[in-house]
């Protein structure tokens, strides 16, 4: 019997042509409410299925990105003040409205990104609706749930071209429900979904200047992330650009997340079911035509099941239908750009010249000569570190690869500079679940992938960026929580003099580091001299090297996953076994503070009391650090786990030297990381006694690893160091500054401060806890 063929099914463009041919002579910027076609030259939106021009956009120069940030600035309050209500019957209507223009949404998504429209009509819009739908619910319930935060004000937003309106939604949603402004950036590929959305918005009342969007490419993004007045800049996009804006960004106290690159593995176990695996798969790396940050584009499969699964795929590529987007048949769509193809072509190239075997689909015949079309493709046997193998195609590219135990499995997913999303295919829940922990990445799908709502964090680990988008994580980076500050400036030593002043006595105490469990010897065999209040030699500490950072970030290395392992309840004996250890040495802690900061009798009790009250704290918040479970619009659940950052070092402030130290070491252990401390230089040997409290409890070796020493030496190699992955430093702002700048090198989360009241209620708690952690979410659907 002949196959039934598909005949054609396209849907009808005219209403969406119509929209664009009656605005072509206004459509450009959206700033204050009003279309603006102002700016530095133009570009071309063109449509990715025939390389048609579509539109001919103004591209906006400072003083438009400026119009427009100052426009939200002044918008921001009075959108504030309105109330969560009031924001959130606004935000309902936005998403009714979505849902009312879905179709001329989705058509104009199609003609804009070239992506089929059957996946603008089933996902990305809905989506787009259920994300202003879901967020409307964090506005009504802001003052119930978020208590003591504040909108963090005007925020600046660059999203790419991969989903044009539903990242927008990811961004504008959150943004506006808790009572910012926004100035959006949209890709200039696909810009044009972004400006309906704007249309229609005030249409529906959205005030002037609290939605501005501004057009261009990546200068005007560049603009928006230097513009005084933004207090923070939400970005998606390569990692190469979010590493650029997190240098742009250092030292302004601009608050950032980032959603970057991924190279998602697919981990297929033999006993998964196949055919639901080959079907993952399709969804996984071909949906969209690769163009997904969290696509599934390393295939690790079992060696038992490898062979059945492969020849199943590569009979399901032959299916894979290429064509016109607006068909409502097309599995695959148009690329975003030929100079998009173009890199999917040269990285293919470079995969078969490094010897893998190519599968490809076929594009049927007839395509328009400029459209930007390519097959679905699988390369086997390509080497493990290639480069189609390591980086980011961002397109319908899937490399496979073998594993034979779940170990390895692991230790190849992990094996990568990326995390951001995750797929295991296996019948055994209890192995998928124990996979699904030890893989770092910030999404993990069981028997699932590509899944999302609105309701369920999205973001990645290590080079994927850091913040969520979705959910109360994605709601938090929308919102701030002030650090408590210092009224009185901070007591100082009466003589206030450098340590290395201080006059030798003959005293020999000479304080080591504390690396991988033992006192150290600083490497380049030098100490320096710490002064006591009154400018008297209280003894010497060791001085500390590049070397002896590195050495403190291998031991926490190698501490950190079983530190991380260990589970919440016996890092909560250790926790607490560690603060009664201090609490029997107060009296020794206070009379060093006074020795060493002229602290009065009183003021030194309180801060050693404090300190010891602070590791309690945190002790009794290790096994009540949660997560939740997600009911999201599915059959299943998502687990939201907090997970530690991994290897995270700690900057210390010169002031209430004891306090600090434990309240910046708490929150860090409690949610299970391994930490490399640099104390106070100037109060140095207060860390140094501290050890000893260390070594005498149970607390592992490695898990807490003091440097000490001064100079940015030490701060900017452990900020630099590409094994760290996140970096709190409390000291002052140049210091912040250095540490935010190099925290790009590997993307690692940065949290910094300075003036804090260690005594105040608020430095410790749910915040520091937040703050020392990084969630992830597993998605379990269920059913027969
Ligand atoms: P891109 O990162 O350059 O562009 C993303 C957005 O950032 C766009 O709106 C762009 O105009 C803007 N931008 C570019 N340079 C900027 C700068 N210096 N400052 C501020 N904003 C800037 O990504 P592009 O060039 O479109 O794609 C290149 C590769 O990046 C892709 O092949 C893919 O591998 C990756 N990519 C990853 C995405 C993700 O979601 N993770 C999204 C888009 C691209």
């Amino acid at each position: 019997m002949a196959p039934l063929a598909y005949g054609p099914a396209p849907e009808d463009d005219a209403p969406a042509r119509a929209w664009l041919d009656a605005r072509r002579a206004k459509l450009g910027h959206f700033i204050n409410g009003r279309f603006s076609r102002a700016g530095k030259g133009s570009f071309a939106v063109r449509e990715p299925a025939t390389g048609r021009l579509l539109a001919k956009l103004p591209q906006a120069g400072a003083a438009e990105v400026n119009k427009a940030v100052a426009a939200a600035r002044r918008a921001q309050p009075a959108w504030a003040r309105r109330g969560g209500h009031e924001r959130a019957r606004l935000l309902y209507a936005l998403a009714r409205l979505l849902q009312k223009h879905a179709r001329l949404f989705a058509v104009l998504e199609s003609l804009d990104n070239g992506k089929p429209i059957r996946e603008t009509r089933d996902i990305d819009i809905p989506l787009a609706a259920r994300h202003f739908h879901h967020h409307a619910g964090w506005a009504q319930l802001q003052d119930e749930l978020f208590p003591g935060r504040a909108p963090v004000g005007v925020v600046g937003q660059i999203i790419p071209w991969n989903f044009p309106l539903l990242m927008l939604a990811w961004k504008v949603a959150p943004a506006l429900a808790l009572g910012n402004a926004a100035v959006l950036k949209p890709a200039e590929q696909s810009p044009l979904t972004a400006l309906l959305f704007a249309e229609l918005a005030a249409e529906a009342g959205l005030p002037a200047g609290v939605l501005n969007v501004v057009l261009g490419d990546g200068r005007c993004g560049r603009l928006l992330v230097e513009a005084d007045g933004v207090d923070k800049i939400a970005f998606t996009g390569s990692t190469a650009v979010g590493k650029d804006i997190r240098r742009r960004t250092a030292g302004r106290g601009i608050s950032l997340s980032l959603e970057l690159g991924g190279k998602s593995p697919f981990i297929v176990f033999g006993d998964a079911d196949l055919d639901a695996a080959v079907e993952g798969i399709v969804d996984g790396v071909w949906f969209n035509q690769g163009e997904v940050c969290c696509a599934g584009s390393r295939l690790l499969v079992q060696e038992s099941a490898a062979p059945r699964l492969l020849a199943k795929l590569a009979r399901r590529l032959r299916d894979m239908r290429v064509g016109d987007p607006l068909d409502k048949s097309t599995d695959v769509g148009a690329v975003i750009s030929a100079a998009q193809r173009a890199r999917i072509e040269r990285m293919v190239a470079g995969g078969v010249k490094d010897g893998g075997r190519l599968l490809q689909g076929e594009l049927p015949r007839g395509l328009p000569a400029g459209g930007c079309y390519y097959p679905p493709t699988l390369l086997l046997d390509v080497p493990r570190d290639a480069e189609v193998a390591t980086e980011e195609v961002f397109g319908p590219v899937l490399v496979a690869h073998t594993f034979r135990t779940s170990a390895e499995a692991v230790e190849l997913a992990n094996n990568i500079r990326y995390g951001l999303a995750a797929s295991v295919y296996a019948e055994a829940g209890g192995l998928a679940l124990e996979v699904a922990r030890r893989l770092r990445a910030g999404v993990v799908w069981i028997n699932s992938t590509n899944l999302f709502d609105a309701a369920v964090g999205f973001g990645g680990y290590r080079e994927s960026g850091f913040g969520r988008e979705g959910g109360i994580e994605g709601a938090y980076e929308y919102l701030k929580a002030p650090l408590p500050t210092r009224r009185k400036p901070p007591r100082r030593s009466r003589a206030g003099a450098p340590p290395e002043a201080a006059a030798g006595d003959g005293i020999d105490q000479t304080a080591k580091h504390y690396i991988g469990g033992r006192q150290s010897r600083p490497d380049g065999g030098y100490s320096y001299a710490v002064a006591d209040a009154r400018g008297g030699l209280a003894g010497y500490a060791a001085r500390g090297n590049r070397k002896d950072v590195r050495d403190a970030v291998a031991a926490a290395r190698a501490a950190a996953g079983k530190w991380a392992m260990a589970g919440p309840h016996l890092r909560s004996q250790l926790l607490y076994h560690l603060a009664e250890k201090l609490s029997k040495r107060r009296a020794e802690f206070a009379s060093r503070l006074r020795q060493l900061t002229g602290a009065t009798p009183a003021a030194a009790r309180k801060e050693t009391e404090g300190a010891c009250a602070r590791l309690f704290h945190y002790a009794a918040w290790c096994d009540r650090h949660e997560g939740v479970v997600h009911e999201p619009p599915l059959r299943g659940l998502a687990l939201a786990l907090p997970e530690p950052l991994g290897v995270v070092g700690a900057a210390c402030p010169d002031e209430a030297p004891l306090l600090s130290f434990v309240s910046l070491l708490g929150p860090l252990l409690a949610a299970g990381n391994a930490a490399v401390m640099l104390p106070s230089a100037r109060h140095a040997l207060v860390a140094a006694d501290f050890y000893e409290v260390i070594e005498a409890s149970d607390i592992p070796a490695g898990a807490v690893n003091i440097v000490t020493g001064h100079g940015e030496d030490l701060l900017g190699t452990l900020a630099a160091h590409m094994d760290v992955d996140g970096m709190w430093c409390f000291r002052g702002p140049a210091e912040a500054k250095l540490v935010e700048e190099l925290a790009a090198g590997n993307v690692k989360s940065s949290f910094v401060g300075a003036g804090v009241d260690w005594e105040a209620a608020s430095a410790q708690g749910a915040e520091w806890m937040r703050r020392a952690s990084q969630v992830k979410n597993v998605w379990f659907p269920h059913g027969d």
